[in-house]
């Protein structure tokens, strides 16, 4: 039986005022909640029993997901108190696994959305007999990441984690495979960082820790930036999803949602339940959580709008982030960064940055 951890205990705050309220991997992602779409490939890759490492909003994890059926797995929680770090959070949950000390453990980061191959992932660190097999992507940029160079045979050399001069553009994707018996030996109780404690510490004891290299779809969502675009690249099917609600295009409306005849939702954009949009209206590339407003004639391009959240009459959004039940009044004009707190209220024309602003 295949076994996995997945950590999703962090406080997400590069994504407020949308995670003030909701765990990071349980804002509405293309119409559920993120974490459906990684326990959905965590299931075809052939686990079975998940054990959901959680601190922050831990109640709205086990409220959501219950004992897991829906999802054909069988999920169990474990919460931290006070939050342990990602590798205190992993030995946290070791009581709670049924496998034996040399069968793998698959670990997951909570905000990850990724296409590689985790069978192939784990036939790898069969085939090495490894401690831990990492999965590794290139980015563009890798300071913001765990850099990981390896050696000819793909042994990881070193852990350089958010390193302000990395090596190479070979990164931590966040997704591992452990032996049991090395979840087991982290110490307990106590805050540990799987990134700067447990893989530099295992590097130095010599023991085998291999990387798995795969330049699949590959995403973390913790930025808004980042988030939109994922919630984007799922509704249209850039990366595949069995968790979708409905069928992969343009947009996605979900239930009790109204889109006026003559408004455009377009680019991967998602409609929450209830949702309205007015008459003119464009959404484009976004994502309306449940109950949110745009009305006529509003421009909506590469922003959040939160639950209950009502974007004015002829005002322009791009680039945005607005908090739950936030009203933003009519011809207003927010742009790339701008914040709206929950529940804050912006007036009729407070904000202009064109040039024809009258
Ligand atoms: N249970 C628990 N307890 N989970 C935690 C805690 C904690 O104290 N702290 C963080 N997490 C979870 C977060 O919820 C998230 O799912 C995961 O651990 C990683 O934390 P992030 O805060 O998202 O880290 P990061 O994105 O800056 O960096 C990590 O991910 C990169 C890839 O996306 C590192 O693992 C990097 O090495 C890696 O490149
Ligand atoms: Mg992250």
């Amino acid at each position: 039986m295949l076994e996995a951890i997945l950590l999703v205990g962090g406080k997400g705050t590069r994504l407020r005022p949308l995670t003030l309220t909701c765990a990071k991997p349980m804002i509405p992602t293309a119409g559920v909640p993120f974490l459906t779409h990684q326990l959905a490939r965590a299931a075809a890759a052939g686990v079975e029993h998940v054990v959901l490492a959680t601190s922050y909003r831990a109640e709205t994890f086990s409220a959501h997901f219950g004992d897991g059926s829906q999802l054909g797995l069988r999920i169990s929680y474990v919460t931290e108190t006070e939050p342990l770090g990602t590798g205190g959070g992993i030995r946290n949950v070791a009581g709670l696994l049924e496998s034996g000390p040399d069968d793998p453990v698959v670990i997951f980061n909570g905000d990850v959305l990724s296409g590689h191959d985790i069978g192939a992932q784990l036939a790898l660190h069969r085939e090495h007999d490894a401690d831990v097999t990492l999965h590794l992507t290139e980015v563009d940029d890798p300071r913001a990441f765990g850099c990981v160079p390896l050696d000819d045979d793909g042994r990881v050399l070193e852990f350089l984690e958010k390193t302000p001069d990395p090596p190479t553009n070979r990164i931590n994707a966040g997704c591992y495979v452990f032996r049991r018996s090395v979840i087991d030996a982290i110490p307990a109780g106590k805050v540990v960082s799987v990134e700067r404690e447990t893989f530099p510490g295992l590097l130095e004891a010599g023991a085998p820790v291999y990387g798995y290299v795969e330049r699949a779809y590959w995403l973390d969502l913790g930025t808004p930036e980042a988030f939109v675009k994922g919630s984007r690249d799922l509704v249209l099917g850039t990366i595949a999803s069995t968790a979708l609600p409905g069928p992969v295009g343009e947009r996605l409306v979900l239930e009790g949602a109204h889109v006026a005849a003559d408004a455009q939702v377009t680019g991967g954009s998602t409609v929450g339940a209830g949702a309205t949009v007015g008459a003119g209206a464009v959404v484009d590339g976004s994502v309306l959580l449940d109950g949110a407003v745009v009305e006529d004639g509003a421009v909506v391009r590469s922003s959040v709008v939160g639950a209950g959240a009502a974007v004015g009459r002829e005002t322009v959004l791009d680039g945005v982030v607005v908090g739950e039940a936030a009203r933003i009044g009519a011809h207003n004009e927010l742009l790339a960064g701008a914040r709206v707190w929950a529940g804050a209220e912006l007036p009729e024309k407070a904000v202009r940055f064109s040039s024809d602003a009258s």
